[in-house]
Parts: C-alpha cells; sequence; structure tokens
C-alpha cells in the first residue's frame, strides 16, 4: 500500500512537472533580422530558447552596435517550462572599485557636463560575456561555442549600415571620432559611412571567440582582460584587472504581482521596472479605465505614472546597497494611499508631492522576445545605454565601452541626460550597480502571455505599462507595439506624448485639467512582443514599426 502510495505521488509529481500547456510553435522578436535569424538557427541546431537567448544577444551586439553589446550589459528575464522556475539573470554593469560618488563633480561641486557620457571614464564595468556564458551553461543545451557561432560571423562577415545606423552614428559622431579603434570600425574615413557599406569587426570575432573557447575567462582574465584594463587606463579610464576578474552574474527573484487576472512578472532592482510597473498598475486597477473618455483615462494614467516615478527617485538603488521598501512599494494598500490622492478632475502639481529626499537611463538600448516550442521564455533588455556608449573601443579588443555610469545620480537632485533625477539610494559607490529602467516583463493569464519590452530610457516603464494595458484589454500584438505613446516622469512636469496619441479635444481637455503638455518630434521606443492567445492557439509576434527589426514564428 506504502509503495503505491509512493508510485501515485511520483506520478502526480512528474504529471505536475509538465502540466505546463505547450505553445503551438515558436517565436522570436528583435530589433535586427540577423539576430532574429540567429535565434532561430540555435533552435534548430536543437537549442533551446536559453541557447537562442545567447544568440540573440551576441548578434545584437555585433549588428546593433549603438544598442548593446559586450561592453554593456542587460537583464534577462527566464522561464523554464519544466518547472515553472523562473529568475532574472542580472548582467548589469558595476561601477569601478576606483569609482567615487563624487567623480563626476568639479571642484566647486557642479557636475562636469559629459563626463559621465563620452570616453572611457563613462564606462561601468560589462555584465553581458558573464551573463551569456552563465545563461548558455546553466540554462542552455547547446555549447557556446554554438550559440556563439552566428555572432563570430556576423562579426565577420559584416552588416550593411541602414539608415538607422546612420542617424545613431550621426548623433554620437563628435565621441566615436575620440577613439581612433572606435572611428576606424564604425565609421569611413572619419565620417558616417553611406547606407550599404559594410561594417566588420574581426577584433569583436576574436574577442567572441575567446568567449566562446573559453567561457567567462575569456573575457575577464587573460589577454583580453589585460588589453581591455591597458588601454582603458591609457585613455584616462579607472579600470583595474580586479574589476573584470571581480564580475559577479547575479541570479535574482523577479518581482511580481497582479493585475485584474493577470500575473506580472517583471525586472528586480538595481532595474526599477519591475517595481514602478507593478506601482502603477495598482493604482490603475482601482479605476474602470474601459469606461473612462481617453482624457479621463490619460489623467489617471498619468498621476499614476508621476506618484510611480517620484517613489522610484527617491527609493530605487542597487538593493545590495541600500534597503529597497518594495513590499510596500508594490502592495495593493500603498496603491490605495496613492490612489486617495488623485483628484478625479484636475491634474496634481509634482512640485506638490513630498520632495524627493536628497536616477537614470537608457536612450537606445535593445529588447528581444522569445518562446520555444517547449514554453521556456525568454524576455531580455540590454544596453550601453548613450547610443554607441560611450564611443570609446579599447585598441584590438573590438569592444565598445558603455556609458552606463550616468545611469548613477551624479549628484542627488541633478537631472541625468534624461532629465531623471536621482538620491542617495542611487549615488555612485565602488561596485555598486546603477540604477535601470530596463523592464523585462512577462504578462499572462489562463488564455494569454505576453512577453514584453523595449528600449527608451526613463519611458521604457511606461511603454511597458501602456502596453500591458492593452495586453490585459485583448488587443493584437501589432496594434500594441503601434500604439501612440505618452509619458510622465514625475519631473519634468509634464505629459511627452508622441504626435498622434491625442486628438484635439483630448488634448484641451487635458489641459483645462491642468496638466502641462509636451508633444514630441519624433518618436520613441522598439517593442518586441511575443502574444500566446491560449484560447485560439494563435502565437503572434510583433516588432515595433518605429524600428528595424524582424518578428518571426515558426
Ligand atoms: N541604460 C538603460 C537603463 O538601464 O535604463
Amino acid at each position: 500500500m506504502r509503495q503505491w502510495n509512493l508510485v501515485c505521488f511520483f506520478l502526480i509529481f512528474v504529471f505536475s512537472l509538465q502540466a505546463e500547456e505547450v505553445p503551438p510553435g515558436a517565436a522570436i522578436v528583435s530589433a535586427h533580422p540577423m539576430a532574429t535569424r540567429a535565434g532561430f538557427e540555435i533552435l534548430e541546431a536543437g537549442g533551446n530558447a536559453f541557447d537562442a537567448a545567447v544568440a540573440v544577444s551576441a548578434v545584437l551586439a555585433v549588428v546593433e552596435p549603438y544598442s548593446s553589446g559586450l561592453g554593456g550589459g542587460g537583464f534577462w528575464l527566464l522561464h523554464r517550462a519544466r518547472d515553472g522556475h523562473e529568475v532574472m539573470i542580472d548582467g548589469r554593469e558595476i561601477a569601478p572599485l576606483a569609482a567615487h560618488r563624487d567623480m563626476y563633480l568639479d571642484s566647486k561641486g557642479k557636475v562636469v557636463p559629459g563626463l559621465s557620457v563620452d570616453g572611457p571614464l563613462a564606462a561601468g564595468i560589462p555584465g553581458e560575456p558573464a551573463a551569456l556564458a552563465h545563461i548558455g551553461k546553466k540554462y542552455g543545451r547547446l555549447p557556446l561555442s554554438r550559440s556563439l557561432a552566428p555572432a563570430i560571423r556576423a562579426a565577420l562577415e559584416g552588416f550593411p549600415v541602414t539608415p538607422h545606423y546612420q542617424k545613431m552614428a550621426d548623433f554620437r559622431l563628435r565621441a566615436l571620432r575620440a577613439s581612433p579603434a572606435a572611428a576606424r570600425v564604425f565609421l569611413l574615413d572619419n565620417k558616417v559611412p553611406p547606407v550599404g557599406h559594410v561594417i566588420r569587426q574581426p577584433d569583436l570575432a576574436r574577442t567572441l571567440e575567446a568567449l566562446a573557447r573559453q567561457g567567462r575567462k575569456g573575457f575577464y582574465q587573460g589577454a583580453v582582460a589585460k588589453r581591455l584594463v591597458a588601454q582603458t587606463r591609457k585613455a584616462g579610464g579607472i579600470w583595474h584587472s580586479a574589476d573584470l576578474a571581480g564580475y559577479k552574474v547575479i541570479e535574482r527573484k523577479p518581482v511580481t504581482g497582479r493585475y485584474r487576472g493577470y500575473r506580472i512578472t517583471s525586472a528586480a532592482p538595481p532595474s526599477s521596472g519591475g517595481i514602478t510597473l507593478l506601482t502603477m498598475l495598482n493604482v490603475l486597477e482601482g479605476f474602470e479605465l474601459d469606461r473612462l473618455s481617453v482624457a479621463r483615462r490619460t489623467h489617471f494614467i498619468v498621476e499614476a505614472m508621476r506618484r510611480a516615478y517620484r517613489d522610484r527617485a527617491e527609493y530605487l538603488g542597487d538593493p545590495g546597497f541600500v534597503t529597497i521598501p518594495q513590499t510596500t512599494l508594490t502592495s495593493k494598500a500603498y496603491a490605495e494611499q496613492l490612489r486617495d490622492s488623485i483628484d478625479p478632475d484636475e491634474a496634481t502639481r509634482s512640485e506638490d508631492l513630498k520632495p524627493v529626499a536628497t536616477s537614470g537611463s537608457g536612450f537606445h538600448t535593445t529588447h528581444f522576445s522569445i518562446l520555444d516550442k517547449q514554453g521556456n521564455r525568454v524576455a531580455a533588455t540590454l544596453s550601453v545605454n548613450y547610443p554607441f556608449g560611450s564611443g570609446f573601443m579599447p585598441e584590438g579588443t573590438g569592444v565598445l565601452l558603455n556609458d552606463e555610469m550616468d545611469d548613477f545620480s551624479a549628484k542627488p537632485g541633478v537631472p541625468n541626460v534624461y532629465g531623471l533625477i536621482g538620491a542617495e539610494a542611487n549615488a555612485i559607490a565602488p561596485g555598486k550597480r546603477m540604477l535601470s529602467s530596463m523592464s523585462p516583463t512577462f504578462v499572462e493569464s489562463a488564455n494569454r502571455l505576453a512577453i514584453i519590452g523595449t528600449p527608451g530610457g526613463s519611458r521604457i516603464i511606461t511603454m511597458v505599462l501602456l502596453g500591458t494595458l492593452d495586453v490585459t484589454a485583448g488587443q493584437s500584438a501589432l496594434d500594441i507595439v503601434m500604439a501612440r505613446r505618452f509619458h510622465h516622469q514625475y519631473l519634468p512636469d509634464a505629459i511627452q506624448f508622441e504626435k498622434g496619441a491625442f486628438d484635439e479635444d483630448t488634448l484641451a481637455e487635458l489641459q483645462l485639467m491642468g496638466h502641462r503638455l509636451n508633444p514630441l518630434d519624433g518618436t520613441y521606443g522598439n517593442m518586441q512582443l511575443v502574444l500566446w492567445d491560449k484560447n485560439k492557439k494563435r502565437l503572434t509576434a510583433a516588432t515595433d514599426p518605429r524600428g528595424e527589426g524582424q518578428a518571426a514564428v515558426q
């Protein structure tokens, strides 16, 4: 009898492990067609979503050098179908050991413009190579040499310059020209190359090969590391070999919560994404958004954004250095307090909220989403911060360094390049991770699963919020990525919005409520979304029409 019970228990256990529904295919969406194709190449070679994520990340590092790279970092949100295990791989950059809180201030205590954005002093210690080695080894099925093969090929064979590349290179021309190695690779005769010109990166191919052969040691120790440190120091940087040797990937428990029957899984600190997203969703859960006029709906969403971004500025930073009141900030009770402070007819002035007791983000960045046939998923947002990062490439490495140090608060209360302010929680300290807005997210109910994310600096979290609301409202993947966007980040106290986001009547109504309006010249964001409608057994993927990405389902 006892034996029979044990058999039953074992069968139930095995069944429960396999109970997760299986999708009708695999889907990959990323910001570049070569990266999406690389992901499928790896799935076809017998890899799972995690091997594909390694391949997609590495190809993006080659073909989208203005967005992410081996010299940068990111967050990879993983879901393993076999046992439902969920984890956020934190491959965020860290401040070098020689960094200190006032390193970007002059003798009068003023922030020196550009110092945390251009050149080697702006670069944190990269996390992406260590994260790829970690994901491949712990969660993948294939050796790193196989998953990195498409990226090595892309670095050797090259990729063609597009109008978007030109725009980014033009924007960062001065920083790229200041680094001879970067200028040789990314410019032609020190100018922005013409469309179709092929960018080849043999040095980067060699660095990728070292990573493929030796795992993380290939980047953080040995010849590559030596070169990275020597060249960075020669150009005025402060890196030491101990910075690279000591870099650690951290596995973190994602931030989770519920919104109207949907489970939300998102990025944990040092990203501000998950907590800020949940604060906003919890506040909005108390309103019947679908029944309101566009103006009133926008008003409540903006007021939720304003309050959540205020808290972001005050409380969020690297959890290894500061205590974050995460339970409070993501609780329904706290959201109720915030909701009660919203006047249904009138905009709150940001200056009337409790002042931030005296944060930062990325302008470009990249996101991709993957679902494999077993149901394993990855949402990953990666960055070098500003387009082409710091613009600095240590000679002989092919690695373009990030300027993620600007995501720290160089001086409490002084806005960074994205107008975000920060406080003590995000002050610079040796070995500390800078606060991020990157928000790779899963949104799921019994019927729908969305794997969602986008670049866009301080606007990342509000884009993911609007996308999440659209997912829960039953919209299609294409409609969600195409939707016109708006954003409020507490300070500056204005609603920023894309052309076409609101009609004239709505704008007039918002103004009447006291909202300041800031229409933007261009568009923003590059959302990549996988959407599985379980009831309809339909799997779709959509790439943002604002970018040059590719979505595919097989
Ligand atoms: N640098 C982009 C971000 O972490 O938000």
